[in-house]
């Protein structure tokens, strides 16, 4: 585990203090009421915001960006973390930092030298993590798990909610959690509903985005309700 600057230090000890959380992923969110989604997923317990930015380059699908993040920090204290599919990482990752990001995930695929990213991004008061896509070789993660705050395992190919569960993420999880220890955070993206969210925090995923299972459903206090009965716990010091 990196050595954590205080503002990072924070965040990452509020996450672990919160896992297992859902993170609602605002994908699908009404825009045209983003204040008041807001307002439902605080009502609804929520302690953390993924914000799943797109660059229809890295992934044939085009998203938001910094000024999103900046109107959330103006209206809500939650923590937000960002999800990075996109191409060049080295270019925006300070500009989701300086917008307000508390943690930011960039992927793998998308960059040979990820570290001076993660150490920049850390140095910005921001938790850092990597993403990796199901059928990226598990070899190119691991030799910088760690200098991560967090790894995002990725359930789905990136670019679109709505899509099927892929079981290889819950490998990858108990793998994470047994060589890297409880220390590490660990966050699951794609597919995470009422029947996948049980094995995988049984799997010791942390951080479990759900964007379907919470924006399609009509009252999202009761669907994080049964998304959270079925978490099954992990002893996690
Ligand atoms: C996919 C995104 C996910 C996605 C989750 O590229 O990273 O965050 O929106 O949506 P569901 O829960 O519908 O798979
Ligand atoms: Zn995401």
């Amino acid at each position: 585990m990196p050595e954590l600057g205080s503002r990072t230090e924070t965040t990452v000890r509020f996450l672990r203090a919160a896992r297992p959380t859902i993170l609602p992923s605002l994908l699908l969110c009404d825009f045209a009421n983003l204040q008041r989604e807001v307002e439902l997923l605080e009502e609804a317990g929520v302690e953390v915001l993924h914000l799943d930015v797109m660059d229809g380059h890295f992934v044939p699908n085009l998203t938001y960006g910094m000024p999103l993040v900046q109107s959330l920090r103006r209206i809500t204290e939650l923590k937000i973390d960002v999800h990075l599919m996109i191409s060049d990482p080295a270019q925006y990752a300070m500009q989701f930092v300086d917008a307000g990001a508390d943690s930011i995930t960039f992927h793998v695929e998308a960059t040979p030298d990820p570290e001076p990213i993660l150490a920049r991004i850390r140095g910005g008061g921001v938790a850092a993590g990597l993403a990796i896509n199901p059928t990226t070789p598990f070899d190119e993660l691991l030799p910088h798990v760690g200098s991560c705050d967090l790894v995002l395992v990725m359930s789905v190919a990136a670019g679109f909610g709505g899509q099927p569960f892929n079981p290889i993420a819950l490998e990858r999880l108990s793998h994470l959690r047994s060589k890297f220890g409880p220390e590490l955070l660990l966050e699951v993206d794609g597919g995470i509903n009422a029947d996948t969210i049980g094995p995988a925090t049984a799997s010791g995923a942390d951080l479990l985005v759900a964007g379907s299972a919470i924006f399609r459903e009509a009252d999202y206090c009761q669907a994080m309700t049964r998304l959270r009965c079925k978490f099954q716990s992990v002893n996690i010091p």
